[in-house]
């Protein structure tokens, strides 16, 4: 190979302070691993030593620790987006010491396109090979990578040899052009291929390689407990059901289904449901349960921005490359999380909020109105778009000290005009072609705790005049209960 080959320190030394850095990663999968270490080592010694030093990072999604957190516990970012799922950087974002920019995930490589996030100065991506010529052959996820290479001044690459050469195949390389020159992305079908194996670039922008071998910092998911997997159940029922009823054709539709416990709970469950056909995936990351659907034969495609699967499952996809090339397909993320695709092929979102309220309006990234969790990542761009949208969520949370459905949602991420169905476990609100009073009476009923059932309809009842049931000064009083007396159902209406 004729590119130069350095050290994780070298790579930190070129990095100026202010400069914005383009990272791979979407989820730990396909994150930079070693790199990101010695910026944060770099950071402190330059403080220590009197200095200004910090960067601002842009990447795919969240990262792993080795990224995100150590830069956070550094002190060594300015700014960042457009997703993170760290502890020590969402600390530093609700401190606001790090200018943290939440967004759609479709739009990133779009905003750094567009010059919105201003000059990309590196892009450091993972990579399991280069070519002499500059093609590069990604890891377990493709982001904003391909955009970030194209754009950046420099290029410097992690070669993992932890991930195997036979992903080449795995990866569907399609960038859109800008308008007003932009036309339809031609995939009519969740496996659909469009695009190339490798990001095509300069080798004369590489910089240098930096070879690692870690595998990607992915942990393992909690069993489901009863309240996940009643959940789960529910979201299979409601899909059979809507199939029975004839609103989801025969062949089934493309599912996106969000990231955590809950959603392998329901794919665990959608793949038990007998009653549920052989279906693809048209989604932004895939979890250990999707590896294991697909062996069974229960998915058919896997399209996906990223491979977020534990060490063993990794292992089982590199053991078998050829079988799981056929299905499983790894997009740029502009791709990947299409709000024009996922329209048009027919997507069913599912995506789990914080809270919700009795309108359907949803919260998917902020506690009591203020602190960021993690962001909106990819459930907008597919929520607006879908066929059928829905939401689930634990109906209490804190040992029952929470209710998920408040009056009204202390931050919305999703109107009511864009969510159609919210599941909890003890039940589903189907709100298609409901009025707001309707909506609130079926979620109560459906799906709230019944330690909130009164409390719900106490606030229902105390104005029931208008489109919306509303009382202003009562519309954050279970917030105020759990903020000021540590338990909403001390709420007064
Ligand atoms: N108010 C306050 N805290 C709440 C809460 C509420 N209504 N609901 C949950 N929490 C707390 C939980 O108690 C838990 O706290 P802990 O970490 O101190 O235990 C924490 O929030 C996370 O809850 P949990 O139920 O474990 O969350 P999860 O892993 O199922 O994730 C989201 C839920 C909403 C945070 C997560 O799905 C997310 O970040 N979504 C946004 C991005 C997204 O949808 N991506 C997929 C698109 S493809």
């Amino acid at each position: 190979m004729s590119y130069n080959q350095i050290s994780a320190e070298e790579a930190a030394s070129f990095i100026q302070n202010g400069q914005l850095l383009c990272l791979s990663g979407f989820t730990p999968a396909g994150a930079t691993k070693a790199i990101p270490g010695a910026i944060a080592r770099k950071a402190e010694a330059e403080h220590a030593a009197g200095r200004e030093f910090k960067v601002q990072i842009v990447t795919g999604a969240s990262t792993g620790d080795s990224c995100d957190g150590v830069l956070a516990r550094a002190k060594a970012v300015s700014r960042r987006a457009p997703y993170q799922s760290n502890k020590d950087l969402r600390a530093a974002a609700n401190a606001n010491e790090v200018a943290y920019n939440d967004m759609h995930l479709s739009l990133a490589p779009q905003f750094l396109n567009y010059g919105f996030m201003g000059k990309v100065d590196w892009a450091i991506v993972e990579a399991a090979d280069v070519s002499d010529s500059g093609e590069i052959l990604l890891s377990t996820s493709v982001g904003i990578a391909p955009t970030a290479l194209k754009l950046a001044d420099k290029i410097i690459v992690e070669l993992n040899e932890y991930h195997s050469k036979e992903l080449l195949g795995f990866h569907d390389i399609y960038e859109t052009a800008n308008p007003p020159h932009r036309r339809e992305i031609p995939i009519y079908n969740a496996g659909d291929r469009i695009g190339a194996k490798t990001v095509k670039v300069d080798p004369k922008k590489i910089v240098g390689i930096v070879k690692t071998n870690h595998c990607d910092e992915v942990g393992a998911f909690k069993e489901s407990d009863p309240i996940t997997k009643k959940i789960g159940e529910n979201v299979a029922n409601f899909l059979a059901s809507e199939m029975k009823a004839g609103r989801i054709p025969p062949e089934f539709l493309p599912i996106q289904s969000g990231v955590g416990n809950i959603a392998n709970a329901v794919l665990g469950a959608m793949g038990a449901n007998p009653d549920i056909p052989q279906f693809s995936m048209y989604s932004e990351v895939l979890q250990d349960s999707v590896i294991d659907l697909i062996s069974a034969g229960k998915i058919k495609y896997a399209s996906a921005t990223s491979l977020t699967v534990t060490p063993g499952k990794i292992q089982e996809v590199y053991g078998n490359p050829k079988f799981f090339r056929e299905h499983v397909i790894l997009r740029p993320q502009e791709i990947s999380n299409n709000p024009e695709v996922a329209r048009r092929i027919g997507v069913v979102s599912i995506n789990t909020a914080i809270e919700f309220d009795l309108s359907g309006n949803v919260n998917s990234s902020h506690i009591m109105g203020k602190n960021i969790m993690n962001g909106i990542g990819g459930s907008g761009d597919f929520t607006r778009a879908a066929y059928c949208s829905i939401y689930t969520a634990p109906s209490v949370a804190k040992g029952g000290c929470i209710s998920a459905i408040v009056p009204n949602v202390s931050h919305t991420d999703h109107s009511e005009h864009s969510v159609n169905v919210v599941i909890t476990e003890y039940g589903v609100a189907d709100l298609r072609f409901k009025s707001p009073l309707e909506r609130a009476k079926l979620i109560i009923d459906n799906c709230v705790h019944p330690d909130y059932r009164d409390l719900l309809n106490q606030f229902l009842a105390k104005n029931p005049i208008g489109h919306t049931p509303q009382t202003l000064a009562k519309a954050y009083a279970m917030h105020e209960a759990f903020i000021n007396e540590g338990d909403m159902r001390k709420a007064v209406f």
